[in-house]
């Protein structure tokens, strides 16, 4: 599927596996996110571009990559979103962080915005955008542009779990968004979960159901 990485990553499917278990606890399923928002932080930004600088080891001068290019914005939609923050900040400690903060209409399945706050140079940067679940799309397209009227220029969005009908909209209404994901489930239900998923990410994230 072109613009959608999965990252099959054995460590990243394990813990995927482990979080969809009805009866992980909501510890287990925060920490197992968190670690995966680490991984897929890794894959995300493989391809960054680095730059050589001189450095002096204690045996030597060398030439040495550092990164170099844009600088990030990590920019969670609220609340799952979140889960994944803190593993990709423990790679990036530098970034900047923009909240989006938007909850699914249950019986509409519409985005509504409660909360938008970014930095103010958004076209600087490279935006990650992140939620562990892409079902409709419809959060993941608000976001986007929402990010994009603010200035953003150059996005990417990660999640745990896309269903195709979610990718296919994202993709279809932004297809300057490349998405990584751990996993392209089956399909969406009548409720617009994804199946087989792993149940409402926010609810077992902070035990609210
Ligand atoms: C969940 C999830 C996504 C959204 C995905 O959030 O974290 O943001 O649903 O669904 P979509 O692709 O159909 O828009 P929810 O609205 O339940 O809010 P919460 O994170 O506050 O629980
Ligand atoms: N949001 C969730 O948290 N889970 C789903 O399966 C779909 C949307």
């Amino acid at each position: 599927m072109q613009g959608v990485f999965v990252v099959d990553h054995p460590l990243v499917q394990h813990k995927l596996t482990l979080m969809r278990e009805v009866d992980r606890s909501t510890k287990g399923f925060r920490q197992l996110l968190n670690e995966i928002g680490m991984l897929l932080c890794y894959e995300v930004t493989r391809d960054l571009p680095t730059e050589l600088t001189e450095i002096e080891t204690p045996l030597c001068k060398m030439q040495a990559p550092i990164l170099a290019g844009k600088k990030l914005v990590l920019a969670p939609i609220l609340r799952a979103g979140v889960g994944f923050l803190d593993g990709m900040l423990e790679l990036v400690p530098s970034a900047r962080v923009a909240h989006v903060g938007l909850y699914r209409d249950p019986a509409t399945l519409v985005a509504v915005e409660y909360y938008f706050k970014a930095p103010h140079d958004l076209h600087d940067r490279l935006v990650i955008v992140t939620d562990p679940m892409l079902a409709t799309a419809n959060s993941a397209t608000a976001a986007v542009e929402r990010l994009k009227e603010r200035g953003a220029k150059d996005i990417r969005f990660v999640c745990l779990l896309a269903a195709p009908e979610g990718i296919a909209k994202l993709r279809g209404e932004h297809p300057d968004v490349t998405i990584w994901t751990a996993s392209i489930d089956e399909r969406l239900n009548e409720h617009g979960y994804i199946v087989p998923g792993l149940g409402d990410a926010g609810d077992r994230m902070y035990g609210t159901r």
